[in-house]
């Protein structure tokens, strides 16, 4: 099989991830946080140095402000349903995933207001627009770094500095950029970073991450066993416990130390670079054939990650069932739980195939997935 499903999750992980989580099941799978004795605090460290592994890859100051959740979407509806209350304004964008989108939709019945900032065709955002859209009781701005559908990387640092000047809270869902676009949250104003830890990080599902680089009150949404306080009803005020309540994915938190690990003896950017080479290619190949419409930025150093496509009147999913059955390419097609990206670039009855490629990928893989859709292409 030839995997080019890596926004989804990326697969395969490197060697290191999978023996360390089964490490930490097998050695020492006790309850970090909830036990002096010595499996405990083995569990403990791991999860203490991923923290710090964490803070340091996005140059958070303190480790304790680094909150392990379950995915991108508990880190994101932590901040955002967190953060907001009625009465409270958040500007987002048209591009983002339903995971930012419906936990906006749900607060607006509660009385938070929104306002959705239109994209172009390419999925671009304009930062004036944003400018804008800014009221007096906007308290949040929450966009995307790089769109799961049509790759566009979003001008964070702009909008971080617009942020600060008008001294708004900035979340940026990283979900498909941690891992493979350098994030400074200082540099950049970001106040809180969400992402995942199985997709651009390595690490096995179940894992996520919100970092949080500002002092705003940020409500917890759960309450319940943190290992501290213990005589206290309340839940604690103090990270990270305060938003971590109950037991915590040790055996994936483990996996993904060494996924952070293995990006860092490769290095963000040499990892970057091999996935663009190898999405450049795919365009400039696909781009020889008149049935194939590629969607996204045309200019590729605006894009990362990610490549749509339909064949003109072939329905997507038939694509995608073609590439898997016949070719045992693994793409996804169909809508993107991102419904108003597809209304922005037109693809809302549609969907899209879409490829998306991972540290693991060669250019053998691209080569193969081009010959199988040129194929696929000349036979409607
Ligand atoms: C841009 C974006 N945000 C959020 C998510 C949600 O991530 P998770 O499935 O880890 O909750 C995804 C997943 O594809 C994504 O691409």
């Amino acid at each position: 099989m030839i995997y080019l499903d890596n926004a989804a999750t990326t697969y395969p992980k490197p060697k290191a991830v999978y023996d360390n989580v089964m490490k930490a099941m097998k050695e020492y799978g006790a309850n970090p946080g909830r036990g002096s004795h010595a499996m405990a605090i083995e569990g403990a460290k791991t999860i203490y140095e991923t923290r710090e592994l964490l803070a340091e890859m996005f140059n958070l100051e303190d480790p304790l402000n680094v909150i392990f959740t379950f995915n991108a979407t508990d880190s994101l509806n932590i901040a955002i349903k967190g953060l907001l209350k009625p009465g409270d304004h958040v500007i987002t964008t048209s591009m983002e995933h339903n995971s930012v989108l419906r936990p906006i939709y749900e607060l607006q019945k509660l009385g938070v207001e929104n306002t959705i900032v239109s994209c172009d065709k390419e999925g671009k955002v304009n930062v004036e627009d944003i400018e804008e859209a800014i009221k007096d009781n906007t308290k949040l701005v929450v966009t995307t770094h790089v769109s799961n559908l049509s790759g566009t990387i979003f001008p964070i640092k702009e909008i971080g500095s617009l942020c600060k000047k008008y001294d708004l809270l900035y979340l940026v869902d990283a979900s498909q950029s941690a891992g493979v676009l350098e994030i400074d949250v200082q540099e950049y104003n970001i106040d809180l970073l969400a992402m995942p830890g199985h997709k651009g990080l390595l690490g096995p599902q179940g894992t996520g991450v919100l970092l949080i680089n500002t002092d705003a009150d940020i409500n917890h949404l759960k309450e319940g066993g943190t290992g501290s306080e213990s005589s206290n009803l309340s839940q604690p005020n103090f990270y990270p416990d305060k938003l971590e309540a109950g037991t915590h994915n040790l055996p994936g938190i483990a996996g993904l130390n060494f996924g952070i690990k293995y990006i860092k003896s490769k290095g963000i950017k040499s990892i970057y670079n091999h996935e663009k080479k190898l999405l450049d290619i795919f365009i400039k190949e696909l781009k020889k054939n008149p049935k194939i419409v590629i969607y996204g930025p045309t200019n590729i150093l605006e894009r990362s990650g990610v490549v749509p496509i339909n064949i003109i009147n072939m329905d997507s999913s038939e694509v995608s069932y073609l590439l898997d059955t016949k070719y045992s390419i693994a793409v996804r097609s169909g809508l993107h739980c991102a419904p108003l990206a597809h209304k922005t670039l037109g693809t809302e009855k549609i969907g899209a195939v879409r490829f998306s490629v991972g540290p693991f990928n060669t250019k053998k893989d691209i080569i193969a997935a081009v010959k199988a859709l040129n194929e696929i292409s000349l036979a409607e």
